[in-house]
This record gives C-alpha cells, structure tokens and sequence, in this order.
C-alpha cells in the first residue's frame, strides 16, 4: 500500500473564540481575541495520522480562498499527501467555535465546499482507495458521498466510520463500518428507535446488532468501550487537564484507525487512541495540538 490512511472528509477553517459562558438566544456575550485555526474533520483525521508518522492521503474540497491555502499548508507541513484535496467550487468551509472555561466547545459549521465534495468526486479518486490499508470518513460532507466512499472499497482495506455531525445511516453503510466509532450523543442519534438503554454497553451491543463488524464508544474522561463478536471490552481513559477539546475525537478516529492497520487488535488500537485524544485536548486549537508518536510515548 501507497498509503496507511486515506481520510475523506471535510476541512473548515475554525473562528475560535473564547467564551465565559456561551449566549442564550437574543443575548449578547463579550468573549476573547479571534483565533483562526486549520480544522475539520477530514483534515483533522488526516493531520493527526501524519503526525504520528502515518503515510496519509486526504480526499476533501476547499475553497479557492484564504482559507484554503490555510488549509493546504497545514496539511502540507503535517506531511499529508494533498493530491485529492480538489480546490474551487465554492468558499472552504467554515467553523463557528466557542471555547469555554472548562475546554468544552459548541460549534456551527457552514459546509461550503465540504457539501460540493460529491459521488463523482470519489469515482475520480478511485486510484487512491486501492493505494490505501485504510479509509475513514466522517459526515461534514454529503452523505451520498460517503455511500459512493463505500461503494469504492477494496476488497482488503478497512473502513472506519465517526458519523459526526450525527444522522441515521443505511444499512450499506454500517455493514462497512469496521468499527464504527461514536460518542454518546452520536450513539443515541444512530440507534434511534433502538437506543432503549441508558448504558453506554448496551448501546455498544446495539449498535454491534445493526451490522458494523465492530463499534467503539467513547466516553471521554471515562475512556471507551470497544465491541465486537467476541464481545465489549472497557478501555481506560488517560487523565490531563483539559484546555481546548477541539478536534480530539478526530485525533482519536485517525489513531485508531492507523493502528488497526498496524495490526493492533481494536482494544490496543483504542488504548493508543486515548493517549493520541488526551494530548490534543492539552492544547489550543485541533490540528495545531496533535501529538508525535514520539509526544505520546512520552505521555
Ligand atoms: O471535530 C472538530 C472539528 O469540527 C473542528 O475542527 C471544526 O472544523 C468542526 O468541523
Ligand atoms: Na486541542
């Protein structure tokens, strides 16, 4: 394989600012001094991996703009392979983010460009699916999109799936999800109907029963739950003080993702995941936080 990891998704722009507390509607808060990061989902997945020494690809859509060209270096001084990051079409998209005192974010994305990342755009790209080991994906960009990312699997790579921002998904889709990785509330918006538990284990197990061949759960501070046939593992989180906690599942995704294509088994790559997420939320901003393998070691 050309490539460990091939991440398709988004990449934003993150307007950034520091908040005491975040604005009811109709309100008006003063908060800090505008940051402006490279962000995304897709950018940040392929940015984490690079970082960590993965050979990385990124399929993704920006903006002839600003923006964009924020965009393209980081992923470049990150060393990810930009060949698939299609430029024009529309403005990059952008990230609205609030930062709180605790490291907590609330974020609005405008897709921009990310929404004109399309089927046909996949097809196009079909050398770089069989240069991969791996592919992951998120859903900042259209969902089509992502059936058309699972339509050009080959036969030996392995999909991983963070369906964030949250929609239910087809069966085609799950079916692919080797594993399928979400939070809580992305648990719940998954199952639907079928989330008739309060117990993050069950809602592995459930989600397990629509058919990926495996599900991570993630629990922030309180770690994860892997699952698979043999059954749900609990997987311990690392304790830091958190500064800013955006873009840490996206570190995490990638990890894992490379790890499983390093051979780990789900619970070690999980294990290594948590120690990538943990380091990031240590600093500010997503891609700007994500740590070496030589950083984690070190953790
Ligand atoms: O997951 C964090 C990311 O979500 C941010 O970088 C922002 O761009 C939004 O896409
Ligand atoms: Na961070």
């Amino acid at each position: 394989y050309d490539y460990d990891l091939l991440v398709v998704g988004s990449a934003n722009a993150d307007l950034v600012i520091d908040v005491e507390r975040r604005p009811a509607a109709g309100e008006t808060v003063l908060g800090g001094d505008l940051a402006v990061h490279p962000g995304g989902k897709g950018a940040n997945q392929a940015v984490a991996a690079a970082r960590l020494g993965a050979a990385t690809a990124l399929l993704a859509r920006v903006g002839d703009d600003s923006h964009g060209r924020l965009l393209l270096d980081s992923l470049r001084s990150a060393g990810v392979d930009t060949v698939g990051v299609l430029v024009g079409g529309a403005p990059t998209g952008v990230a609205l983010i609030t930062v709180d005192p605790e490291g907590d974010n609330s974020i609005v994305v405008s897709p921009g460009a990310n929404a004109r990342l399309t089927p046909a755009d996949v097809r196009a790209a079909g050398s770089l699916f069989h240069a991969s080991r791996v592919v992951s994906a998120q859903l900042e960009i259209p969902l089509e999109t992502v059936v058309e990312v699972v339509r050009n699997l080959s036969p030996d790579s392995r999909f991983v799936l963070n369906p964030s921002p949250p929609r239910p998904l087809s069966s085609e889709v799950l079916a692919a999800c080797d594993p399928l990785i979400v939070n809580e509330h992305e648990a719940r918006v998954v199952l639907g109907d079928a989330c008739v538990s309060e117990e993050p284990a069950d809602w592995a197990k459930l989600l397990l029963a629509k058919g990926p061949r495996s599900v991570v759960v993630t629990l922030g501070a309180e770690g994860a739950l892997v699952c698979d046939s043999s059954g749900v593992t609990r997987v311990p989180s690392v304790k830091v003080d958190a500064v800013d906690t955006t873009g840490a599942g996206d570190a995490f995704t990638a990890a894992l993702g490379r790890q499983l294509g390093s051979g780990a088994s789900l619970a070690e790559a999980a294990e290594y995941a948590a120690r990538v997420g943990a380091a990031a939320v240590t600093k500010r901003g997503a891609q700007e936080s994500y740590p070496t393998a030589e950083e984690v070691d070190a953790l």
